[in-house]
């Protein structure tokens, strides 16, 4: 058989190729291969088998592994990629103990990045993702979730989205977008939050139109969305056609973990305070729990999800950055993998798990993402790690070594 790269020397393989969603204890099941090759050839893997087997093979490039670690690209399942400005400044308010929602409340946080993308250009944004998709790619992420959120007005929410699909179209990285225009409710609707969701709601049809967002999510949290608020913006996104994503139980448990099991989302996101109730009905459901313990870690705070009861009653995990230039401002999910461990006690079987396929199955990629199969795209990375345990040990800095996509090498 005549490949155009074949991958030799591999000194663990996480092929990641169970049927998932893969939930409670089956997510410390890990299969790791030694001493395996990989064929690749245009976009796609065509041949997995060990070193000696590999000879038969005619390689255009061969890629000696050297005895590392190699797994599926990681996959991100929950961003905010696209924004203006940073708010560095605002480190300060959380040094003096000033909550995140207060300042929210002052017109910071959320808000001041939302003038900002409102006032940026299509192509400074553009740019501007574009960026920190190529931080993410040599971090070895290769497909991540983006949502809009930053714009609250049709304009600039519309604006984002179609930033998000051209860098779709530039970046070899795949983006799978998110319409989450009910992030905040700005000055112009602040009595009146209901009036907001209706105005953003009037989106839904030209976003399916222009099929710029799969999924619709929403913040549900005091003082910005009830829970009986969300439930009637999600039904009509619902009817409309959307999967549905919520950011849940992220400060203030108000039952957006168990609203999101109520109308099938795909995942229910953050989950930091989530109820024992809430945690039974996730575990007793398809959803998929996102857990984001950067956010935790950036915010200072102590509430970190319950994962581990999570996984323990049969819940399937994904983990994730929540990129923002906010409550969590990093591409890095390898140092997210190692807060996984240390935080949340995830065992490295889990975290692996919850990074690959279940985070593909969180953004409806399961089919084609976060795993190394025949027949998959080759979404593949090679560590400066001798095993797996390796990445969530070593933390705070960057272990790929080379990340390919679709085939092509696109970091080294
Ligand atoms: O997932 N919680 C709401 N949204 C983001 C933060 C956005 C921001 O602070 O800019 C989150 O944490
Ligand atoms: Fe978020």
């Amino acid at each position: 058989m005549q490949v155009d790269i074949l991958i030799t020397n591999i000194g663990e393989l996480l092929p990641m190729d169970k049927k998932g969603p893969v939930r409670g204890k089956a997510m410390s099941e890990l299969t790791v291969w030694h001493d395996a090759a990989i064929g690749i050839k245009n976009d796609q893997v065509v041949w997995i088998g060990s070193g000696d087997e590999a000879k038969v093979l005619e390689a255009s490039n061969v890629m000696d592994a050297k005895g590392r670690l190699v797994t599926p690209g990681l996959v991100d399942p929950h961003t905010h990629l696209v924004f203006g400005g940073s708010r560095e400044k605002e480190m300060a308010l959380k040094q003096q103990g000033i909550p995140y929602l207060e300042i929210l409340k002052q017109g910071g946080g959320i808000l001041s990045t939302v003038r900002a993308t409102q006032a940026a250009s299509f192509e400074e944004l553009l740019e501007k993702a574009l960026f920190h998709l190529d931080r993410m790619a040599m971090h070895g992420i290769t497909t991540v979730e983006a949502k809009s959120g930053y714009g609250l007005d049709h304009d600039t929410e519309m604006k984002q989205l179609r930033v998000v699909k051209e860098a779709n179209e530039k970046h070899p990285l795949d983006i799978v977008s998110t319409f989450l225009g009910a992030h905040a409710i700005p000055e112009d609707y602040k009595n009146n939050p209901e009036a907001f969701l209706v105005y953003m709601s009037e989106l839904f049809e030209p976003i399916r139109e222009e099929r710029l967002a799969e999924f619709v999510d929403i913040f549900t949290e005091t003082g910005v969305f009830s829970v009986p608020q969300s439930r009637r913006y999600l039904m009509k996104a619902k009817e409309m056609g959307f999967g549905l994503k919520i950011h849940a139980d992220e400060i203030d448990t108000l039952g957006g973990t168990e609203l999101a099991v109520e109308l099938g989302a795909v995942s229910g996101d953050h989950l930091a305070v989530t109820s024992d109730e809430g945690i039974e009905k996730l575990a007793n459901s398809d959803t998929i729990g996102v857990i984001l313990p950067g956010t935790s870690f950036y915010l200072g705070k102590d509430d970190y999800a319950r994962a581990r009861q999570m996984i323990d009653a049969g819940a399937a995990i994904a983990i994730s950055t929540d990129f923002n230039p906010g409550s969590s401002v990093t591409e890095n999910l390898q140092l997210i993998m190692s807060i996984a461990a240390l935080k949340l006690r995830l065992s490295p079987e889990e975290i692996w798990h919850a990074v690959t396929v279940n985070a593909a199955h969180a953004i409806g990629r399961g089919e084609v993402a976060g795993s190394i199969a025949v027949g998959r795209k080759a979404d593949i990375v090679l560590w400066d790690a001798p095993n797996y345990l390796y990445i969530p040990y070593h933390y705070g800095v960057n272990h790929a070594n080379t990340v390919i996509k679709n085939g092509k090498v696109i970091f080294e």
